[in-house]
C-alpha cells in the first residue's frame, strides 16, 4: 500500500490533488466538500476512472455534495468515526478532514483500512508551523492565540506532522510526505 501526505500552510486550501494514484479502478473520495472549489476534483475523479470504475464522494453533511452529478459518482452521507465504510478502494482521499476529528487517530486506520492492497491513500492536512515564523510578535501573538483556541475545541492545526507516523501505525509503506508554505502580505487580501 502506498500512501502520500501532504501538508498544507493556512493559506493555501487548494483541491484535493488525485492524481497521485495510477490506479483508477474503483475509487472513493474520503471527503469530499461544503466549499465549491473542492467539487471539481470529484468530477474529475469520476471522468479519470471512467464508466467502468466509481467514485464514491462522502461527507457527514451531504448538503453541497447534492450538485455533484456523475453517471459513475455516488454520493454517501458518513461519519467516518463510526460508520461503515466500505471497503477494496484503490484510492482513498481525503481534504482538511482530519484535523477537525478528536478520533483521528482512528480514523486514519478506519481510511487506510478501506484501501485495497496495492492501492494509494492521499491525505491533505494542514499544518500550522510555519504560522510562527514571523518577524512579527502581532501576528505571531494572534496564531498563537488561533492555535490555542483551536486546540481547546479539539482541533490539531499541527497534524501534518503526525500523519506520516499515524499511517505507519496503520500498516501503510511507502509513505511520502509533501509540504508547502506560502509567504503572505498582511493587507494584502
Ligand atoms: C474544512 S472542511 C473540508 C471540506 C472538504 N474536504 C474540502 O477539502 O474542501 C471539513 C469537512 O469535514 C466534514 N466532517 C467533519 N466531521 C466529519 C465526520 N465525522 N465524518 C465525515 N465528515 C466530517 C465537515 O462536514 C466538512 O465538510
Amino acid at each position: 500500500m502506498k500512501t502520500t501526505v501532504s501538508w498544507l500552510c493556512p493559506r493555501c486550501w487548494i483541491p484535493t490533488c488525485v492524481s497521485a494514484s495510477p490506479c483508477w479502478g474503483r475509487s472513493k473520495a474520503g471527503s469530499a466538500s461544503k466549499w465549491a472549489p473542492a467539487t471539481a476534483p470529484c468530477h474529475w475523479l469520476a471522468d479519470q476512472v471512467g464508466p467502468s470504475g466509481h467514485v464514491t464522494a462522502t461527507d457527514i453533511d451531504t448538503t453541497f455534495l447534492d450538485r455533484l452529478s456523475r453517471p459513475n459518482l455516488e454520493v454517501r452521507q458518513l461519519d467516518v468515526t463510526k460508520d461503515p465504510i466500505r471497503e477494496g478502494y484503490d484510492l482513498v482521499c481525503a481534504r482538511a478532514l482530519l484535523h477537525h476529528i478528536p478520533e483521528r487517530l482512528d480514523v486514519t486506520k478506519r481510511l487506510a483500512a478501506a484501501v485495497k492492497p496495492g492501492g494509494f491513500i492521499l491525505l491533505e492536512e494542514p499544518d500550522f508551523h510555519s504560522v510562527l515564523a514571523t518577524d512579527s510578535p502581532a501576528v505571531r501573538n494572534f496564531w498563537s492565540g488561533f492555535i490555542a483556541w483551536a486546540a481547546n475545541c479539539g482541533i490539531d492545526y499541527y497534524i501534518g506532522r503526525r500523519i506520516a507516523p499515524a499511517l505507519d501505525q496503520a500498516g501503510m509503506t511507502e509513505i511520502d510526505v509533501h509540504g508547502e508554505t506560502i509567504m503572505f502580505q498582511g493587507g494584502s487580501a
